[in-house]
């Protein structure tokens, strides 16, 4: 059996030695699909095996399938760290087990989760008393906006750039909506004098660091157009939002207070592990308009039920998400995370300079924050063959996109451990394997 006491030093042993040895570890895993699953048995187990079994398949079976997100030169995805403290937090997350459906099946998990979101818009610079909550992923988060602004319009179209996430198409694809994506500029922001008419539109979504080049649309002025139309506007910061918290990124917040529901990945730039994506809205009463759905089995005293936060989302069970946010926030302080931001961007802009000074390479999209767009010159085959080699190496991870109809190549720099000689090493091995084309 699995004792907590004799197992769990052992277990803590084997995260802080990978966070040591990561580094050492190919970034992209290097197999082939269903190479680990032909090394695992075909059925569960009879008897209980001991948990150092487990340990030791990790190593030998799990790990060389395993990408490296903790990798300091994982530049592939926006960044997601998992911080030390989160990751203790995490365990004693399990450890409670709590499902905080009512507030009365954890008072604790749902008042420290509107205690941190408190914090956090504080530290984003959001204004004073909008509700916030945890949801999973900013895929629900932007669902959930959505849902709520068909509730709230009647209205059954949604508006977003054509540089959106793809999490906005697929939610108005799963709830029967129409979609209108509306032309971005030069610099890939939604173009606000192409937003059209939106007297039948339930919501418009204004992205503040798009996936492929980070750009931020003009909120201000979508703001504007929502307002005069009585549109719901949700923004969606799931990557930069975390930025807000240093005062010289706050432009990109600009008009952000008058949105009516915004989402911010904790789980992607704030230290803080899958799956926490922070929800906020200024409207709380039409969430719960479209979310509350209080069986006889659950009814409780109305004063109890109005806290309860699964009546301002989709899912029921809740688990204790807040408990790992509030340890980063406290073991990290505003401070860390300050520090953290800076790094990211301070290294993306050096690598940027690299790119920017060599007649063999461009540059593709402004960076604004710690995202790198950039390309060989040449065609766009060159660069799908430079990324597959730079990959297939194992020392750094980076992904591509498509920018003004070419094929890009994008550094997205982020995570917690990189450091000045990873961001160099990616631009060596990015000239070496270019040379070798
Ligand atoms: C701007 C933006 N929105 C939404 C998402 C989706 O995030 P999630 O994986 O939390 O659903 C991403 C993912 O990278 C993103 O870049």
């Amino acid at each position: 059996m699995t004792d907590l006491r004799r197992d769990g030093p052992a277990a803590l042993e084997w995260a802080a030695r990978y966070l040591e040895r990561v580094s050492e570890l190919p970034v992209l895993a290097q197999v082939e699909p269903g190479q680990i699953r032909g090394r695992l048995p075909t059925s569960a187990p009879e008897e209980p095996e001991p948990f150092e079994a487990v340990l030791r398949d990790l190593d030998e079976v799990l790990l060389p399938g395993i990408t490296h997100w903790q990798h300091p030169r994982h530049f592939a995805y926006f960044a997601v760290s998992s911080s030390e403290p989160a990751i203790l937090a995490e365990l004693l997350a399990a450890t409670l087990n709590s499902v905080a459906f009512l507030w009365r099946t954890s008072p604790a998990a749902t008042e420290l989760e509107a205690v941190v979101l408190h914090w956090t818009a504080q530290l984003l610079g959001l204004p004073e008393g909008w509700h916030g909550h945890i949801e999973d992923t900013a895929s629900t988060s932007t669902l959930a906006a959505l849902i709520a602004a068909r509730t709230a319009t009647g209205r059954g179209t949604v508006v977003c750039s054509e540089q959106a996430h793809s999490s906005v198409e697929k939610a108005a694809r799963m709830l029967g909506m129409r979609l209108r994506k509306v032309p971005c500029d030069e610099e890939f922001r939604m173009r606000a004098d192409a937003i059209g008419d939106l007297s039948e539109v339930a919501a418009t979504v204004a992205t503040v660091g798009t996936t492929a080049s980070t750009a931020v649309d003009p909120v201000p002025e979508i703001a504007e157009a929502c307002e005069a139309a009585g549109t719901w506007l949700h923004v969606d910061a799931a990557y930069a939002g975390a930025a807000m918290v240093c005062p010289e990124f706050r432009w990109a917040f600009a008009g952000v207070d008058r949105a009516d529901s915004l989402v911010v990945n904790a789980h992607k730039w704030m230290l803080t592990p899958m799956d926490c994506s922070l929800f906020w809205s200024r409207r709380p009463a039409d969430l719960r308009a479209a979310f509350s759905l209080v069986p006889d089995y659950l009814r409780t005293p109305d004063a109890e039920d109005s806290l309860s936060l699964s009546e301002y989302g989709p899912a029921l069970g809740r688990r204790f998400r807040a408990l790992k946010l509030w340890a980063v926030l406290r073991c990290v302080g505003a401070s860390g995370l300050r520090e953290h931001i800076r790094r990211g961007v301070s290294l993306a802009e050096r690598f940027e300079g690299w790119v920017a000074k060599d007649p063999d390479w461009e540059l593709c999209a402004p960076r604004r924050f710690s995202v790198v767009c950039f390309r060989l010159c040449g065609e766009d085959e060159r660069n799908q063959e430079l990324a597959r080699r730079v990959n297939a190496s194992g020392e750094i991870f980076i992904s591509g996109t498509v920018l003004a109809g070419r094929h890009v190549l994008r550094l997205a720099v982020g995570q917690m451990s990189t450091r000045e000689e990873d961001v160099e090493q990616a631009w060596e091995v990015l000239r070496r394997e270019a040379a070798g084309l």
